[in-house]
């Protein structure tokens, strides 16, 4: 993030200088009260995280080794043997098998269904049978693309059970970059449905996998959950429906003993290149981490809570805190299907006061949402049953935290922001409510175990009340082992800007007086758009495969709503003009490539990008000419004159939006 605009960040964020205590009720009941948690974890991590894995999980065998360090590759509980499925399911079924595991609501009212854990093991125990029935095993993955329906924790639970790592892509992604992950992972067999619902209209996903899999080399099997019921095409030979399936397995199913180090799964990510991360995840330190976090940060009270992490299962967050985290716990979920504004603008509040939930999470964008909305929407609803709200995803504003506390908190309730990537697997930077003072905008601390620094370009610790990059300088059991066959990769990318001991998440964070963490933004060209990640880079080669265009430049612009908003910045081939239908055109065209979630909110066109005398683009003149911003001195390019004719384009641009 270049200077002035980290410093403007800081400015307005340092404005609000409330602080908040735990609420003395809160802190009484907590389940993390006392701050001696954070000097045990420090006096010695690998000991604190050995006793978190032994606490809060079921191991088949006890590990040999707690931690090995071959920097920058490491491992977590060696030779212990264990199993995720049996952990989020067998080991609770004597005591709490009656205990609600989901309560899924549909985006369609009246067909709310009440899953318990036992009702879960079964179609866990069938659904593993019919995996192996299809010839799959220990090691194989196995594709998921679905919406937010019960099947598919089923469908993760069931490879966890047999040792198949899954592959999720999320359901708003296109076909060609569901097919880019399908064979990049070499995924055996696809799990997908007719269709999905999403605020009243249905998302073709058979359609996407059917045009996905025609260049799937790998994949010999489709299964089809049925959702909407739409007439879908069933290729013979390849796709089965997944109730037929269903109806001749058997639910008896042993849990395959995993070794702790065994990859769980897999899970895409942008990075700052066009091709999609592989982002390895092992069985034992990954559930460790995440069930440890779970419990503190979220303060679960199994038998009482009703947690509800309203995120997609598509993305990490999902992973952990609607799926590992709390089915690790023995705890109540909401699954929510749709959208927050379907049928109307209070859906989630008519939720949190149908089923009474205790402890919302979710991010920062969809609060900032819900503050465009206004107050009307939570206020007609019963709210008291909140005690913990949470965010996670990008850096929030204090306005929109005091906003989501007393609003949606009832100014009663702590707010846990949460700082974390898919590469970390878990929360890593977040407040223990019981314990934490908190500050609106602050991650505040290292998680117990978790040692994290703020350091300045050579890599010296920046102290107190400066800014510079967030690290990591110990690994923690929840992140990733390597990216899936570019391990090259793996270690260029985060285990080498600093030396290959210290892990670097490309975030800047700036550590104010008191020693509070404040996360600032990605560092590298990675985007940050209503909390999805997307690299500048894909979005640019999305563009460029459109015959018309030449050239395309893409930043993300700081945007009041979205966290950042998409602008490219477009040179078309000659003989083109840039009209507003071509505009509709390439914003589908990025659609279709990637997913809607990457199509640009604005299109400059430009005769030429403004570029260094080596012809590198200046991306960083672009931002500040999105943002609006004075230009600094040009005269080093190549070609100065362009960027007043840029400027005074996307200015009467921003006019017309
Ligand atoms: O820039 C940080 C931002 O989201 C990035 C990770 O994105 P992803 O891998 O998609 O995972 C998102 C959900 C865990 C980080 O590098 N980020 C995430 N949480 C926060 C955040 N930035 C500031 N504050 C947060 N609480």
């Amino acid at each position: 993030m270049p200077e002035r605009e980290v410093e403007q960040h800081i400015e307005a964020l340092l404005q609000e200088r409330r602080t908040f205590e735990p609420p003395a009720e809160f802190r009484a009941q907590a389940n993390a009260r006392d701050e001696s948690i954070y000097e045990e974890a420090n006096k010695d991590p690998v000991a604190w995280w050995a006793g978190q894995a032994r606490e809060r999980l079921t191991w088949f065998k006890e590990w040999d080794r707690d931690f090995n360090w071959d920097p920058p590759h490491y491992q977590w509980f060696i030779g212990g043997k264990l199993n995720a499925s049996y952990n989020c399911l067998d080991r609770h079924l004597d005591e709490h098998g009656d205990r609600i595991a989901y309560i899924w609501v549909p985006e369609l009212d009246g067909e709310t269904k009440r899953i318990t854990y036992r009702q879960l093991h079964e179609d866990v125990c069938r659904f593993a049978n019919v995996l192996k029935g299809q010839g799959i095993g220990k090691g194989d993955k196995v594709g998921i693309y679905m919406g937010m329906v019960p099947e598919l924790p089923v469908a993760m639970l069931a490879c966890a059970r047999i040792g198949a790592p899954h592959v999720v892509v999320f359901g708003g992604f296109s076909a060609d970059s569901l097919r880019e992950r399908m064979n990049q992972a070499g995924c055996k067999v696809m799990i997908t449905m007719d269709g999905g619902y999403r605020r009243g209209n249905t998302i073709p996903l058979k359609a996407n996998a059917d045009e996905a899999m025609q260049d799937t080399p790998t994949i010999e099997r489709c299964i089809v959950v049925r959702r909407t019921g739409d007439d879908v095409p069933m290729q013979q030979g390849r796709d089965l429906w997944y109730h037929e399936l269903m109806q001749d397995a058997s639910a008896d199913c042993e849990a395959e003993p995993m070794d702790a180090e065994d990859m769980l799964y897999m899970l895409h990510s942008s990075g700052t290149t066009g091709k999609p991360k592989g982002v390895v995840h092992t069985t034992g330190g990954y559930l460790t981490q995440v069930a440890s976090t779970h419990y503190n940060v979220f303060d679960i009270k199994p038998d009482r809570d009703i947690y509800w992490c309203a995120a997609d299962i598509g993305w990490v967050t999902g992973h952990s805190y609607i799926v590992y985290g709390p089915l690790t716990n023995a705890c109540t979920s909401v699954l929510y299907e749709g959208a927050p504004d379907y049928p109307d603008k209070d859906r989630f509040w008519t939720i949190v006061e149908e089923h009474k939930v205790t402890i919302l999470y979710t991010a920062p964008t969809t609060i900032r949402t819900f503050m465009k909305w206004g107050v009307d929407y939570p206020k007609k609803h019963d709210l008291s049953s909140l005690r913990l709200l949470g965010t996670v995803g990008e850096p929030i504003n204090p306005e929109a935290w005091i906003w989501y506390q007393e609003y949606i908190g009832g100014g009663r309730t702590p707010v846990v922001d949460t700082w974390w990537q898919t590469e970390t697997g878990a929360i890593m930077i977040t407040p223990l409510p019981g314990i934490t003072t908190l500050k609106p905008g602050s991650a505040t601390f290292p998680y117990p175990g978790v040692i994290a620094d703020v350091v300045d370009d050579a890599g010296n610790p920046v102290g107190r009340g400066k800014a510079g990059y967030v690290v990591i300088k110990h690994p923690t059991p929840g992140m990733l082992r390597t990216l899936y066959e570019a391990d090259d990769r793996y270690v260029e990318t985060y285990w080498s800007r600093f030396g290959d001991r210290v892990y670097f998440p490309a975030d800047g964070c700036k550590l104010d007086e008191d020693g509070y963490f404040w996360l600032l933004g990605r560092v590298d060209d990675v985007m940050n758009v209503s909390g999805h990640r997307i690299s500048t880079y894909e979005v640019e080669s999305a563009l460029v495969d459109h015959e018309k265009v030449a050239e395309a430049a893409v930043v993300g612009a700081q945007d009041p709503d979205t966290g950042q908003a998409i602008i490219a910045f477009v040179t078309l081939k000659g003989g083109n003009e840039g009209t507003e239908e071509l505009i509709a055109e390439l914003r589908e065209h990025v659609a279709k490539v990637i997913g809607k979630l990457a199509r640009p909110k604005s299109i400059i066109f430009t005769d030429e990008l403004p570029k260094t005398r080596s012809g590198k683009i200046m991306r960083r003149l672009l931002k500040d000419v999105a943002e609006g911003r004075q230009l600094g001195d040009v005269t080093t390019l190549q070609n100065a004159d362009v960027v007043e004719e840029i400027r005074q384009k996307a200015t009467l641009r921003a006019g017309e939006e």
